[in-house]
């Protein structure tokens, strides 16, 4: 593998990768590079890049099949899936509309797909339009916060399995949210620690679609769960993204949260998102 340039985002983990053109990454050229630091870091900033919607679909394919995040109203071919504050018809939803709260969801602490049958290995996601200020993502490497996890959190974490859920996060927001997201898909329950399958280190499984801990009583997997994210996402260990245009990040679902931070919602705040969904070989070992 060829050398590529690379400087750190943060103590704990995530780099920006220098001198790489996403459009011209191939299986052999770059990807290997790309992947390898993605196990080892979780978190890849690259700026400056010029990805379309086909180039990034086809960037995203080397790392695994696309999600379809749609549940199939896009047809056969999964599609890009933006997240926007713009309708289909131009304007820009109110604060209060059902597309805006939607995205409001993201802000609080969580790990794409986690409630999906196949969950996700990683988002791949590009700045399109910005707002003047706010709108930063925000990310924690859950895979620093469980090796320093003190010994009685870590001795109740170690073998148990969460309960996940989209309409557990959106209840926080609001009622129609829940109606609009119940249906769609059964809960589904993943270890609370992922191991890497290429290095072998663990990370927190953990999300605020978490909604229980198999066999504990619902309060008090509450409460651990709740315990967990606090831990995760002290401000020591929070990595800010203040977004650029032409800047994508790809992340790890499997060893880091994320959560988006508001902005000014009149204004429009676009970004072109794709998820990975894992591979046999990319699950915990
Ligand atoms: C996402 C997400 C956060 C943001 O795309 O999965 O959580 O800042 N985005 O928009
Ligand atoms: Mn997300």
């Amino acid at each position: 593998m060829t050398p590529v340039p690379m400087t750190p985002l943060h103590d704990d983990f995530g780099v920006e990768v220098h001198d790489v053109d996403l459009r011209l990454v191939t299986p052999r050229t770059l990807y290997p590079e790309l992947r390898s630091a993605f196990e080892e870091h979780s978190l890849l900033l690259l700026r400056d890049q010029h990805l379309d919607d086909q180039s990034h679909l086809a960037f995203g394919s080397l790392w695994g099949p696309i999600e379809d995040r749609s549940m199939g109203r896009n047809g056969p071919v999964p599609l890009m899936d933006p997240v926007t504050n713009r309708r289909a018809d131009g304007t820009i939803a109110p604060a209060d509309d059902l597309l805006t709260l939607d995205l409001t969801g993201n802000q609080l602490w969580h790990t794409d797909s986690t409630f999906l049958p196949v969950p996700a290995l990683a988002n791949i996601l590009a700045a399109r339009v910005l707002s003047s200020t706010g709108g930063e993502t925000e990310f924690v490497s859950t895979r620093a916060a469980w090796a320093a996890l003190p010994t009685h959190l870590a001795g109740r974490v170690r073998g148990a399995r969460l309960r996940h859920r989209l309409a557990h996060s959106r209840a926080t927001i609001s009622a129609e949210l829940v109606a609009r997201h119940l249906a769609a898909w059964p809960d589904q329950v993943w270890p609370a620690i992922w191991t890497n399958p290429v290095n072998g280190r663990e990370a927190l499984y953990l999300a605020s679609h978490a909604v229980a801990v198999e066999g504990l009583e619902l309060g008090e997997g509450q409460e651990l769960i709740a315990e967990l994210i606090e831990f995760c996402t002290r401000p020591a260990r929070v990595y800010t993204h203040h977004w650029r245009p032409g800047d994508v990040l790809i992340w790890d679902e499997r060893a880091t949260m994320h959560r988006g931070r508001p902005w000014p919602y009149a204004e429009e705040r676009t970004l072109a998102s794709i998820c990975i969904s894992v591979t046999e070989a990319d699950r915990s070992r």
